[in-house]
C-alpha cells in the first residue's frame, strides 16, 4: 500500500490518500504515517468509515490510549468504549444537549486554543478525530476545527526571546481553562482528581528534532513568576502563535479522520448551529514521560 500525500503547506498539514483505515495496516504503512506526522503535524484522511472499535484499534497501533476526563466519570455514557472520547453535543439518549447542559458547557472549553490534556502530569501525543455527523452551516461558524503550527511559531520568534523562553515551566490547570469561559461547576471530586501539572514551555519534538511552543488554554502561569506576569506572557505568545500564517482551518466532511500531534500543535473547535447534531469520535495516545524530563 502506498500513501499519497498532498501537503497543504510545505511543513504543516497534509491530506493522505491510498489507505483504508478500517482494516489492519502493515508496519510499512504505519511508519509512513509516523513520518508524515513528524513532518506535517496534521494529517487529513477523507472518506473513511470506522466504527468505534475500528477507530480504537487503529489508534492503539500508535500508542497506549487515554481514557479522557469525561469517559472516566461514573454514570451512563453515549459511547460504549471508554478509550473513545465523545466529541459531540449529544446526550446519553442521542439527543442534542440543552444549551445549559453542564456537559455541553464543559465541552465548550474546546473552543479555546488548546492542546489536549496538558493539565495531566504525563500529557498526550496524538489525537485521532473521526467525523460521524456534521451540522449544516450557521451564522457563527460551521464547526470547523483549526490547528496552529507551534514549531513554526517558535521558529518565528527572535533569538533573544527564544533563549528567554527555553527553560520556563508553565503550570497547566483544567480549572483555569474552564474558568476563562465562566464554567466552574465541576462534578464533586474532579478538582482533586485533576490537580495542576507543570510542563515545559518549549519542547523538543522527538521525531523532527525541532523545537515547539507548548501552549494551551490550560496554561495558567509561569512557575516562579508573579501570576500576572506569567498570564500576560502567555497572552502574548498565544496571540503570536495563532496568527493566520500558522493556522489551518479544517472544514469537516462526514468520513474525515484527522490525526494531529499535540506536542507541536494547538487546536480549537469553532461555533456551529447549536440545535443540530455534531458527532465526532476521538481516540488519543498517551506519552511516556513528563515534559519536564525532556530537554528543549
Ligand atoms: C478535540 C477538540 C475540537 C472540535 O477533539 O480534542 O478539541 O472541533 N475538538 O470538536
Ligand atoms: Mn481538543
Amino acid at each position: 500500500m502506498t500513501l499519497e500525500l498532498r501537503p497543504v503547506r510545505p511543513d504543516f498539514v497534509t491530506e493522505v490518500d491510498g489507505v483504508d483505515l478500517s482494516r489492519p495496516i502493515d508496519n510499512t504503512t504505519k511508519s509512513a504515517i509516523w513520518d508524515a506526522i513528524d513532518r506535517y503535524s496534521v494529517l487529513v484522511f477523507h472518506d473513511q468509515r470506522l466504527n468505534d472499535a475500528q477507530l480504537r484499534d487503529f489508534a492503539a497501533g500508535f500508542g497506549p490510549l487515554e481514557i479522557g476526563r469525561s469517559a472516566a466519570r461514573p454514570g451512563r455514557r453515549r459511547l460504549e468504549i471508554p478509550q473513545i472520547g465523545d466529541i459531540s453535543n449529544l446526550n446519553e439518549d442521542h439527543q442534542v444537549r440543552d444549551l445549559h447542559d453542564r456537559r455541553r458547557l464543559d465541552s465548550l472549553g474546546n473552543r479555546l486554543w488548546h492542546t489536549d490534556a496538558s493539565y495531566m502530569p504525563v500529557p498526550v501525543v496524538l489525537g485521532l478525530l473521526h467525523a460521524v455527523t456534521i451540522p449544516p452551516p450557521s451564522p457563527f461558524g460551521n464547526g470547523e476545527t483549526e490547528f496552529a503550527d507551534m514549531r513554526a511559531a517558535y521558529d518565528a520568534l527572535p533569538d533573544p526571546t527564544k533563549a528567554a523562553l527555553d527553560d520556563l515551566v508553565i503550570e497547566h490547570d483544567v480549572f483555569w481553562s474552564r474558568g476563562q469561559i465562566g464554567f466552574t461547576e465541576f462534578p464533586p471530586g474532579e478538582r482533586e482528581q485533576y490537580p495542576p501539572s507543570p510542563q515545559r514551555l518549549v519542547r523538543l519534538h522527538p521525531g523532527s528534532k525541532r523545537k515547539a511552543l507548548y501552549l494551551s488554554a490550560h496554561a495558567s502561569h509561569v512557575v516562579g513568576w508573579p501570576v500576572a506576569d506569567g498570564r500576560l506572557l502567555l497572552v502574548d505568545l498565544n496571540t503570536h502563535a495563532t496568527q493566520p500564517q500558522f493556522v489551518y482551518s479544517h472544514t469537516w466532511r462526514v468520513g474525515d479522520l484527522v490525526i494531529w500531534d499535540n506536542r507541536c500543535t494547538m487546536h480549537r473547535g469553532r461555533p456551529h448551529a447549536e440545535d443540530q447534531a455534531r458527532d465526532l469520535r476521538r481516540a488519543t495516545t498517551l506519552d511516556t514521560g513528563s515534559t519536564l524530563e525532556q530537554a528543549a
